[in-house]
Order: C-alpha cells, then sequence, then structure tokens
C-alpha cells in the first residue's frame, strides 16, 4: 500500500508527518510513501533528500489519493474531500473537542487514527505525540524564556563580580514539566517545581530540583493517568504557595493542564506583579485558558512591573526537524503496530486497547470515544475493607521469648570471649559497630541508590580479598593440617570465594549499564 504525505496547509505549521529516515522505515514495513513537493521544506528535509530516501515526489492531490495518508493536523474540509473514500487517515484530531469533524470524517467513510488519542499505558510510549511534543514543547519554554531573560541561567564569579543564578519555577511536572526542569538544571539554574500529583516529588527530585507541596494534604489523579480537577481547598492551599514562591523566581513556566477542562488558574495577576522586573513567565497551557491571569495565546505580552508573559501556543513547531523527526517516529511505531506482516498491508485489531483507543471513526461511523482504559501510571485501587479484615492478623511475638533469645546469644558471646586470646575482643567489638553501622546505613539508602552504592561494597569487597590474602600467609607448612592452619584455610577460601562473588556480580551488572546507554552500529 502506498502511504501518502501531504504538505500541512496551515500557515504557521513547520512541521512534516515524515522525515527521510522514516521514509526507509516505512519502505522497510512493505510501504510505498509518496510525498507532496515542498512538503518537508520548513523542517530543513528537502525534496532531494526524501527522493535519496527511496520515496517518490507527487503533487498534492496525487499524495491524498494514497489510501493512507499521514499528516500532521486535523483535515480542513478541502482536505477531506480531497481524500478517497474508504482511506485511513493518520494525524491529530482533537476528538473531545470536534465533534463536527469526526461527522465529516465518518460521513467520508474515512478510517481514522487519531494521533493524539493513544492511551497512557506504558506500551504504547512509542506512538504518544502528546508526549513527545510536550517534551520538545518544555524544551522550548525554556530556550524561550532564556532568550527573553536579560541574565545568565547558570551562577557565574567573574572578574568583574559573582553572578547569582537564575531561580526557575516549574508549575506541573508531567512531560514537559519535566523536560523543561531538565533543560533550565542543565543551563545552570536553581529548579523547584509543584504538580497537584504527589507521586511525581520522587521524578523531581532525581532531576535534581526541589518539589514543593501543596499543604492541603490531597493528591490527586485519575484512572486514565491524567490529573483532575483541584477542589477548593487544594486550590485555596495551592494559592498560599504561589504567593510565597512567585516573588521569588525569575522564571515560571506552566504546564499544568486536565483533559477537556479548561487550564487550571494557578497565578493571578497580583502574584505576578509581586515578581522582579525582567523576569519571564512561559504559560504553555495560554492556548487552553492559561494557567496564568493575563497570558495571551501566541503572543508575548509584558506587564506593568516589566515581566514577560510568553504564551506561544507553537513550542514543538519552534523546533521543526527534530519535531518532525519524533512525529514521523511516532507514526512508523504505529505503522509497526498495525502490520503485523511487514508487508506494507494495514490489519487492524479492535481487540488491542491501543488501537482501539486511537481509532475516531471507521466505516461511516464515528468510533469515539472508546471504552475507557485503566492505566499503569495511575495508583492501585485500595483493596475493599472486608479484603482487609479477611487477611489473617500476624500474632505478635511473645516479648518473654524475646528476652530469653537475647539472653541466650549473650551468653554465648561470654562464654566465646572467656575461651577466646585477649586480641579477639577488640577485633570482635569492631565487627559488632561495622554491622550495626552497615545496618543503619544500607537499610536507609532508597533502591535507586543501590547501583552507586554498589561500587562502594565492591571497594569493601577488595578490601577483603586482600585480606584473606594475606591471612593465607599464615599458613604454616611445616604444621601440617592441625586445626589452626584448617581454619586458616577455610576461612580465607570463604572469604576470597564470597568477597569475589560480590567484584564479579559488580563488574557484571555494570557492564550490563553501560551497555543500555552504548549506541547500537
Ligand atoms: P501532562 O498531562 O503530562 O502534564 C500536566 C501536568 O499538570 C500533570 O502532571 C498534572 O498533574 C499537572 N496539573 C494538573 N493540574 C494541576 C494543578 N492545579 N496544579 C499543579 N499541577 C497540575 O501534560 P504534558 O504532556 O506535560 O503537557 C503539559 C501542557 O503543555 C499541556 O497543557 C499541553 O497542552 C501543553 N503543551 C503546550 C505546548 C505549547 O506549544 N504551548 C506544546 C506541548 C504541550
Amino acid at each position: 500500500m502506498i502511504i501518502g504525505i501531504p504538505k500541512e496547509s496551515l500557515a504557521t505549521e513547520t512541521r512534516v508527518a515524515a522525515t527521510p529516515k522514516s521514509v526507509a522505515q516505512l519502505l522497510k514495513l512493505g510501504y510505498g510513501v509518496q510525498i507532496e513537493s515542498g512538503a518537508g521544506e520548513k523542517a530543513a528535509f528537502p525534496d532531494e533528500a526524501y527522493t535519496a530516501a527511496g520515496a517518490e515526489i507527487v503533487t498534492r492531490e496525487l499524495a491524498w489519493s494514497a489510501p493512507i495518508v499521514a499528516k500532521i493536523n486535523a483535515p480542513t474540509d478541502d482536505e477531506i474531500a480531497l481524500a478517497q473514500e474508504g482511506a485511513t487517515l493518520i494525524s491529530l484530531i482533537a476528538a473531545p473537542r470536534s465533534p463536527e469533524l469526526l461527522e465529516k470524517l465518518a460521513a467520508r467513510k474515512l478510517t481514522v487514527l487519531a494521533m493524539d488519542s493513544v492511551p497512557r499505558i506504558s506500551r504504547a510510549q512509542s506512538l504518544d505525540v502528546i508526549s513527545s511534543m510536550a517534551n520538545i514543547g518544555g524544551y522550548r519554554a525554556v530556550i524561550e524564556a532564556a532568550h527573553e531573560f536579560g541574565s545568565f541561567f547558570t551562577g557565574q564569579v567573574t572578574a568583574a563580580g559573582k553572578v547569582p543564578p537564575a531561580h526557575v519555577f516549574v508549575s506541573g511536572t508531567g512531560v514537559a514539566g519535566l523536560a523543561a526542569i531538565g533543560t533550565a538544571r542543565s543551563l545552570g539554574a536553581i529548579v523547584k517545581a509543584t504538580d497537584i500529583r504527589a507521586e511525581t516529588a520522587e521524578q523531581v527530585e532525581s532531576m535534581g530540583a526541589e518539589f514543593v507541596a501543596v499543604e492541603s494534604g490531597e493528591s490527586q489523579q485519575s484512572s486514565d493517568g491524567y490529573a483532575k480537577e483541584a477542589t477548593e481547598d487544594y486550590a485555596a492551599a495551592a494559592a498560599r504557595m504561589y504567593a510565597r514562591q512567585v516573588p521569588e523566581q525569575d522564571i515560571i513556566i506552566t504546564t499544568a493542564q486536565i483533559p477537556g477542562r479548561p487550564a487550571p488558574r494557578l497565578i493571578s495577576a497580583e502574584m505576578v506583579a509581586t515578581m522582579k522586573p525582567g523576569s519571564v513567565i512561559v504559560d504553555m497551557a495560554a492556548s487552553s485558558g492559561g494557567n496564568v491571569e493575563g497570558s495571551v495565546a501566541d503572543e508575548v505580552v509584558t506587564t506593568a512591573n516589566g515581566v514577560k508573559i510568553i504564551g506561544y501556543s507553537d513550542l514543538p513547531g519552534r523546533l521543526p526537524t527534530q519535531a518532525s523527526q519524533l512525529f514521523a517516529t511516532n507514526i512508523v511505531n504505529l505503522m509497526k503496530l498495525i502490520t503485523t506482516g511487514k508487508d506494507g498491508q494495514l490489519t487492524l485489531d479492535l481487540e488491542d486497547v491501543v488501537q482501539r483507543g486511537m481509532l475516531v471513526a471507521q466505516a461511516g461511523e464515528v468510533t469515539f470515544p472508546p471504552p475507557a482504559v485503566s492505566v499503569s501510571a495511575a495508583p492501585a485501587a485500595a483493596p475493599a475493607a472486608a479484603e482487609v479484615a479477611a487477611k489473617p492478623e500476624k500474632k505478635p511475638t511473645d516479648p518473654r521469648l524475646l528476652y530469653a533469645g537475647a539472653a541466650v546469644i549473650a551468653l554465648l558471646a561470654l562464654a566465646l570471649f572467656w575461651v577466646s586470646p585477649s586480641s579477639l575482643l577488640g577485633h570482635f567489638m569492631v565487627l559488632m559497630l561495622s554491622v550495626v553501622i552497615g545496618f543503619y546505613v544500607i537499610g536507609n539508602v532508597s533502591h535507586s541508590l543501590h547501583t552507586p552504592l554498589m561500587s562502594v561494597t565492591n571497594a569493601i569487597s577488595g578490601i577483603i580479598v586482600v585480606g584473606c590474602l594475606v591471612g593465607l600467609t599464615f599458613f604454616d607448612k611445616s604444621a601440617g593440617f592441625n586445626l589452626s592452619n584448617i581454619l586458616i584455610l577455610v576461612l580465607s577460601a570463604a572469604g576470597i570465594l564470597l568477597a569475589s562473588i560480590n567484584v564479579f556480580g559488580g563488574f557484571t551488572v555494570t557492564g550490563r549499564m553501560l551497555k543500555m546507554f552504548r549506541k547500537e552500529g
């Protein structure tokens, strides 16, 4: 089958749905690719690059006459008229906000796969354009802010004086927010962030930013992986937190969004008025109502106190080459999913929640909304009360038994010290203290840090191996296999064996981890 890639008709659109790299991947799946002349121009992909990759450059009409058409934006009425009846269309659709468009697509008997209706489940991440575009958007938001900001992001000590680092605050730590945190941190800023979903705190902290919690005791998430609307209590507590944080910030990036609802208003005009002149706010939700009072979609507004509020809604399109590449890769991943035979034939499996979730029109019918999907991102529901009650209660251990056990251990230790040479007592004390300190040090380290911790235990194991080798030198050949020699042999051999397992195991795990970061090919 042929996949047609038309040029985007929206004058402000810079992206294209296929790149030379994705063309080669689509050809491997058995498809032919026809690209409208000039489709990739704004994204720095000339026609010649597509031809070299194996695509055919065609007219607008021919690109639209293909049995499969892939593009970025939802089609206009003219474009729907150009499409072949019964063809498959792959593009953004904004299905919840476009009931009329869905009717028109169904009337044309098109099979429509909406790239912005991919369910939020881990398996579908490779085709999720919302995430890939939000990632670029978050990055670009920081770059736009840096462009408008009159100072460095990073702190510097120069001959001419000390420059303090910029303070950046990110509201909403979804894909866009995390990308913004990463970018601002890499530019050297001090970053704080908040989210209505308190479970994102760990991700924020792992990126080197500080999580600012709203003191309301509420954390919310709906079953589709997105946040729910805040309650009045939460909104009031959040307003107090913003009133404290906003005056201290140089840059604020807001990304808070609840699907299908106007964006939550987080920062009022009074709060903006407390910021220093020259501060910059990027309101990524400006086009859906805005998180910041006074932001205007697609414009930069300068307030009376000299704060710039950026409301661009085309942030991914401001990085057209990268955005096209990621969008095109998302389409290739979709085609891999629906081309099971790698024979250039598309087969939809409506039992698959990903494909069903994306299908918004088929055979003259509107198939949106799909049945609800519960996602892995959402916390599992709390077990029912009856289930909890049914769980057998663990019997507490009788304290008398514990005391008796401790007394026996103490007596055994005393007996051991009685018969051992006095030098053992010192060694034993060191061993006991090491056990206690080691237990608390390792026990309190979060799981994510166990790998770096392993390098420390590896070093300790190395010392143990050396110690055991030194121990072997005490083996007295002339005495033969007496008790002391047997003890030296057994203990040293056991020490070397156990410590070596740790050392070589460490090498293996490190090797595996390095492999994850190594580029293929
Ligand atoms: P997302 O749904 O992954 O993230 C939104 C985050 O906001 C979630 O973590 C959610 O918990 C949080 N949130 C919701 N209500 C909140 C509240 N009251 N206070 C604090 N946090 C709250 O969305 P994603 O993919 O990260 O995109 C973020 C926003 O950026 C969306 O509005 C999206 O439309 C927009 N966007 C804008 C672009 C532009 O060019 N301006 C480009 C790409 C995305």
